[in-house]
Parts: C-alpha cells; sequence; structure tokens
C-alpha cells in the first residue's frame, strides 16, 4: 500500500448530492459526531427511537463486565420485526423489497408483504421440525431469496443462525457445526456459478458425517436436481417447498431479549481454526440501521445493491438487516460478474435502475482489466452512490471507480469495519466528507479511534484501536471467552479494542487503513488466517513444516504464498503441489489456494527457532533481503530465493 502515502487528491462531496442527503455538510457532520462522542448514550438513545420495541430499555450501555458489554439491557425487540413487520403498516407494504436475478437471467420479485408471508411460512417450517429459540441454524446456501428468508425465520423465532459462505468445504461446514453444535442445516440441491452447478446438498451430506447433533435439513429446490441428483435421507431430510407449502401465513414473532445471540459468523483469525464471532440482538440492529440509513444515505426511491454474499457479514449487515429496517428495495443476485459475459453487473444495474452500488476494491480491479468497453453498453446515470469495502482500495482502482462508474459524480464511500463490528467504522460522510483515492477517511459517529504504538502511545503511523464500545461490537467468541479477551483487548490493557489493522493518520485528521499487523490475508476481499492453511500442509506425511504469507496481487489484492519443508527423503514435485492443493480445497474451500507453493530443505529460522516471516514476504515479493545475520541458517535463504526466481 506504498502508493497510497504520496496520495493527496480530493474530492468534495458533488453539490448536487450534498443538497439533498441527509447530512449534506461538514458542519452537519461534526456537530453529530461530537454529539455522538460527548454523550453516547444519549445519542444512540435517540437514535434506537427510530426502531420498533416490545419493551424499551432500562439502561443504554451497560459496562460492568466490560469487555463484555450489554446494549440495551431490560429491553425486549426483534430484528425480523424491524426488518418486515413494522413495513406492513404503512405504505412500504407492497413496496419490492428484493428483486432477485439467477444467474441464468431467471427473476423474483417480492414485496415487503410477500417477504413477511413467506419468512412467517417458513419460520413455522422450522417450529414444525422442532427448532426453538436459541437452537443454532446452519445455512448453506447459493444467493438467492431464501438465503435472506432462512435468516429472517431464524431471526423471527430467536433461532441463531450461522451463514456458511457456500464456497466452504465439507471440512469447513463440519467444523463450524462442531464447534457451535447446530441441530438444523438450511441448504439447497444446487446452485448457479459460471454456467454450472454447484451441488450443494452432496456437500452438506459429506459434512455431516459422524455429525450427531444435527437432526434436520431443509432442502431448497434450486438446480432441480440436474446434473447432481441429490440424496434425500428419510426422516432427517426435508424438501423446503413440501415443508412452507401448508404453513399457515403468519407467526408471531419471539420477544428477544437485548443481549440474546442473533447470529454467530465464523472468521478467521491469527491462530487456530475460525472463530464463531457472536453478535446479539439490539444493538447490532441498531448499529446496521443507522449505518444504513447515513452510510449509503439510503432514501426511499433508491435501488440498493451490494454485491457481497451473505455468507460474509458485509451481506449480513448490508444485504439483510441494514437495508431490510430500512424498507429499501434492494437486487440480489445468484451468480459472476462475467457470465454471461464480462457486462452482466451493468446490465443489472441498468435494467434495474440502480442507485446505490456497493462491491469490493477485487471487483473494481477485475472490472479495470476487463475494459471500459463492458460499462459502455450499459446506461449507469441512475447511480448516485457507490462504495467499496472488504480491503484497502488502490488509489488508481478508485479513480477508474469515480470516473468510469460515478461519472464524477456520485461519492465514494470507502468503508472499513470487519466481522467483529457489526457494521462500517471509518468512512466517508457522502454528503458531507470529502474523500481521497483509497481512503477510509473518518469515524462514524459513537467511534473514538487512535492510532498507537505496541506500547499504546499515540502516533501518526500504527496500529489503529477504538476506544469505546459501540453498539455493534462483538459480543464475544463462541465457547471460548478467554481467547474473546486475549484476541481482542489484551492489547492495551482493556482500554481499547484491537481489530489488527495498520493505519496512518494524515494532516487533516483521516485515517488510511494500511492493511493487516497479524498473519490474516486478504484475499479476494476473503478473510483468510496463514495458520489455516499451515496446519492442512502439516497433515500430509511428506511435508514436515510450512509458513504461508500474504503478498500483493494486482486483482486480488493479496494473494497467498506457501513455503513447504519436506521430510528428507521424500519427493517434492509437482504432484505433491497438486496435493497439496487438493487438501486445501477440502479442508478449506477453492477459494484459499495460494499462488505459489516453494519447497525448501528448510525454513528461514532466528537462533530462538522462530520463523521470519518478514524475510519470506520479501522473497515473495522479489525484494532486496536485508541484514539476515540473525538466522540460524543464512544458506537457506539463498535457496529459497534461487527457487522463487526459477519458479
Ligand atoms: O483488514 C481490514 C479489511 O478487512 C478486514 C476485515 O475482514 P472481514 O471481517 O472479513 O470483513 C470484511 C468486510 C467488512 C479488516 O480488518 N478491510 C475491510 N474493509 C476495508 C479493509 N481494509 C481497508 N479498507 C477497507 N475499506
Amino acid at each position: 500500500m506504498e502508493s497510497v502515502s504520496h496520495e493527496n487528491r480530493k474530492f468534495e462531496p458533488h453539490p448536487d448530492f450534498a443538497k439533498d442527503a441527509y447530512i449534506g455538510s461538514p458542519e452537519a457532520y461534526r456537530e453529530l459526531y461530537e454529539k455522538s462522542i460527548a454523550d453516547p448514550e444519549a445519542f444512540w438513545a435517540e437514535a434506537a427511537e427510530e426502531l420498533d420495541w416490545f419493551k424499551k430499555w432500562d439502561k443504554v450501555l451497560d459496562e460492568s463486565e466490560a469487555p463484555f458489554f450489554k446494549w440495551f439491557p431490560g429491553a425486549k425487540t426483534n430484528l425480523c420485526y424491524n426488518c418486515v413487520d413494522r413495513h406492513l403498516k404503512g405504505p412500504n407494504r407492497n413496496k419490492a423489497a428484493l428483486i432477485w436475478e439467477g444467474e441464468p437471467g431467471d427473476t423474483r420479485v417480492l414485496t415487503y408483504q410477500d417477504v413477511h408471508r413467506e419468512v412467517c411460512k417458513f419460520a413455522n417450517g422450522l417450529k414444525q421440525i422442532g427448532v426453538k429459540k436459541g437452537d443454532r441454524v446452519a445455512i448453506y446456501l447459493p444467493m438467492i431469496p431464501e438465503l435472506t428468508l432462512a435468516v429472517l425465520a431464524c431471526a423471527r423465532i430467536g433461532a441463531v443462525h450461522t451463514v456458511i459462505f457456500a464456497g466452504f468445504s465439507a471440512e469447513s461446514i463440519r467444523d463450524r457445526i462442531n464447534d457451535c453444535g447446530a441441530t438444523c442445516v438450511i441448504t439447497a440441491d444446487g446452485g448457479w456459478r459460471r454456467e454450472r452447478v454447484l451441488s450443494l446438498k452432496n456437500t452438506v451430506d459429506e459434512a455431516l458425517e459422524g455429525v450427531d447433533s444435527v437432526s434436520n435439513v431443509v432442502v431448497v429446490k434450486r438446480a432441480h436436481g440436474d446434473p447432481f441428483p441429490c440424496h434425500y435421507k428419510e426422516g432427517r431430510d426435508h424438501w423446503y417447498h413440501r415443508l412452507v407449502q401448508d404453513q399457515p401465513i403468519d407467526c408471531p414473532c419471539e420477544e428477544m431479549d437485548a443481549e440474546d445471540m442473533l447470529f454467530l459468523l465464523y472468521t478467521s483469525g491469527t491462530t487456530g481454526k475460525p472463530k464463531g464471532i457472536i453478535h446479539t440482538t439490539a444493538g447490532y440492529m441498531l448499529y446496521t440501521y443507522l449505518t444504513t440509513k447515513y452510510i449509503f444515505d439510503l432514501k426511499p426511491d433508491d435501488v440498493f445493491w451490494c454485491t457481497a454474499d451473505v455468507g460474509w457479514i458485509t451481506g449480513h449487515s448490508y444485504i439483510v438487516y441494514g437495508p431490510m429496517q430500512n424498507a429499501a428495495t434492494q437486487i440480489m443476485y445468484e451468480g459472476a460478474p462475467n457470465t454471461p459475459d464480462e457486462g452482466r453487473f451493468w446490465e443489472i444495474v441498468e435494467k434495474y435502475r440502480a442507485t446505490i452500488f456497493y462491491t469490493a476494491p477485487t471487483a473494481i480491479r477485475a472490472f479495470m482489466k476487463w475494459g471500459d468497453k463492458w460499462l459502455e453498453k450499459h446506461d449507469l446515470s441512475s447511480l448516485r452512490l457507490l462504495g467499496t469495502v472488504g480491503e484497502p482500495i488502490n488509489p488508481e482502482a478508485w479513480i477508474w471507480y469515480h470516473k468510469q462508474v460515478g461519472a464524477e459524480r456520485c461519492p465514494i464511500v470507502d468503508t472499513w469495519w470487519q466481522t467483529e463490528t457489526g457494521g462500517h467504522m471509518l468512512t466517508p460522510i457522502p454528503g458531507a466528507t470529502a474523500t481521497k483515492p483509497g481512503c477510509a477517511t473518518v469515524p462514524f459517529f459513537g467511534i473514538e479511534p487512535a492510532i498507537l504504538t505496541d506500547e499504546g502511545e499515540e502516533v501518526d503511523a500504527g496500529i489503529l484501536a477504538i476506544k469505546k464500545p459501540w453498539p455493534g461490537i462483538l459480543r464475544g467468541i463462541y465457547g471460548d471467552p478467554e481467547r474473546f479477551k486475549d484476541t481482542y483487548w489484551c492489547k492495551w490493557d482493556g482500554k481499547y479494542y484491537f481489530p489488527g489493522d495498520g493505519a496512518r493518520r494524515d494532516k487533516d485528521g483521516y485515517i488510511w487503513i494500511l492493511g493487516r499487523v497479524d498473519d490474516v490475508v486478504n484475499v479476494s476481499g476473503h478473510r483468510i488466517g496463514t495458520a489455516e492453511l499451515e496446519s492442512v500442509f502439516v497433515e500430509h506425511k511428506d511435508v514436515a513444516e510450512s509458513a504461508v504469507v500474504g503478498v500483493p496481487h494486482e486483482i486480488k489484492g493479496q494473494g497467498l504464498i506457501a513455503f513447504v519443508t519436506v521430510i528428507q527423503g521424500r519427493e517434492h514435485d509437482d504432484h505433491l503441489r497438486k496435493e497439496l492443493v487438493e487438501m486445501i480445497d477440502k479442508s478449506i474451500g477453492k477459494f484459499a489456494r495460494p499462488e505459489r507453493i516453494l519447497f525448501s530443505s528448510d525454513l528461514p529460522k532466528t537462533r530462538s527457532g522462530k520463523i521470519m516471516r518478514r524475510l519470506l514476504r520479501d522473497i515473495a515479493e522479489g525484494k532486496e533481503l536485508g541484514n539476515t545475520t540473525t538466522l540460524a541458517d543464512p544458506s537457506v535463504v539463498e535457496e529459497l530465493q534461487r527457487q522463487y526466481e526459477e519458479a
């Protein structure tokens, strides 16, 4: 990310945008921000009045058991109620909630009334097979409306959903189900991706071998069994369409306590297996509601399109919960951006007159590479706001997005946040903040960032820290409170939340995200722990040791390079390479494949035996190596360098 350190272009919000925006000037932002910091409880209580509650809170924030914060203790509400039921009272009842397009071109439109009916039937079906409040339900679905309906149906009855991105392998599904003890899985026979059917149900069947906790599997018919006829296990499996067909069209919402668990979402960390991030009801609800409203400046006439998958946090917060609480009309698309050709996204923008478009830098870089001709074929004049998320955006891609997609008219919100934060943390406010290419700019309301050294000194460039709790903050790691404290709160003795990113502050006070400071890598916006790959490689009988590092990648942002030490005397050739790649596919998923696998007789280590990852990164980036005298055996590096150049 060196290119951002001398980027100084600045773009003021377009006056046409600012004049109608909720927050239309720097002063308006500053006033609200200062209010939110001076008296956060008053700020959040006032915002919470915009939502529906079965019972109001006794207190806004309870910090007595920090870092296990409680927001709105005493309150009772339901997320599904706020996403659906409350819109049935007014003019939004017959408004399109979901405009869905399948990859083969089939379409469906569901109004809020339709969503209510379908969610109620789904919820009643789940209840019929024994799912109840507090049960964990794993969802492994393609991007079809039933994914949103399943999430909302769980929220309605108080079941804890854990959505697993449909690119994950059977082993990954099994690990997640075992970790949280899910009793029910919702899946589909298949889903479309690049003109092929992904056989999701078969993957689930494989995942469930030897798993005792799951007694029910609900299967949506999407691919019609062709070309993957799917197995049906009597007594365990239920076709979704049969389960819901005779269900009553109403289902009462469970009255949830503010801190009742809403969902678990597994994400990668520095060590060990992915961790189940816990989000609870009231705080997450309010935070996703308010960030969606202000950061996307979401208005009743907007057509909102977030291109993420519901399997990641972006989809949870900005496809399901945030937009639906705001009664948005949104586009949902099942498949790949280049099927049947590279113009698919722009065709969709034109066809449905999308006004807000939210995507990842990796997609923007791919669009750039595919060329402007794909955009020129379509009318993109409906767009009024653009967003990016998931990884740092390089200024070149930002400028391309600004010019080619936004016609220099649309503000770009570069939103920095994480699975753990629930919603946007650092981001331009579209009508108020002048943007800079590659910069996440300023904090959202109630967020107090700091940039610190390891010792906690404030500096201009260092490690990002967040001072106060905010409503959307994670409440824990499932089954592991100690890991929660260690990972996020111990770095600065409980005084700050530690997100794991580096950052710098410029002369205007803007914050630039510089990427992770730990061993987490962002490949095409997918968060992967290098330790996860390493533990897969060492399971191979011929592998002694391995180290995986992230390196800059033109399209993916970062790519993975694996260094593998083979047990003396064993073969290391393309055959082994193929086996190792297959192991990654099987244990994690194809999206976690490394770019390259290099073999060596050893890894560079300090004399105390610590692998020098910095040096491995330098080798993988083809950089000059600095001082290698602290190495136990300097010849190891020469061998790796030679191999890297030859490969
Ligand atoms: O490194 C940051 C990067 O993505 C990480 C969080 O990944 P995940 O939990 O999967 O959530 C992604 C979607 C919110 C962060 O620690 N990241 C996310 N957004 C940005 C970003 N890096 C720079 N700029 C961003 N806008």
